[in-house]
């Protein structure tokens, strides 16, 4: 019975970890990490969070085309903000994170 009660919590604990690996990227930790050095001080020319004025002309691209920019690069936004470790999803989030107050 005690053996039966182990595996089950080491089950539990298994799916407990697969749940937390799975779970969605920290955009605000991403974007503090790896865009905040351009994107709060306008570097570069970048615009600013929520700068609503420098992001409007951009935001009506569409969603799709700012994470393809972000991944990718754009004139002098770097690809991935030039940390080529992040995933996409992961500069997706910092996309969403930056520009989700003003959507
Ligand atoms: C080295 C500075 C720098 C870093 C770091 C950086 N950016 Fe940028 N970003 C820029 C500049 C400059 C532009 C403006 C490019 C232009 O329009 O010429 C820009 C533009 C953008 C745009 C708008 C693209 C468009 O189509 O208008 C998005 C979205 C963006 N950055 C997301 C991010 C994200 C997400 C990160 C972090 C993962 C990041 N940036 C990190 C400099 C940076």
């Amino acid at each position: 019975m005690k053996r039966l009660a182990a595996t089950t919590l080491t089950g539990i604990a298994v799916l407990a970890f697969a749940a937390i690996a799975q779970a969605e990227p920290d955009g605000e930790a991403i974007y503090n990490q790896a865009c905040m050095a351009c994107h709060m001080t306008g570097a570069a020319g970048a615009p600013i969070k929520d700068d609503e004025a420098a992001w409007a002309p951009r935001l009506e691209q569409g969603m799709e085309t700012l994470y393809d920019h972000a991944i990718n690069g754009f004139q002098a936004m770097p690809p991935k903000g030039g940390q080529m470790n992040l995933s996409d999803e992961e500069v997706k989030a910092a996309v969403d994170f930056m520009l989700e107050p003003m959507l």
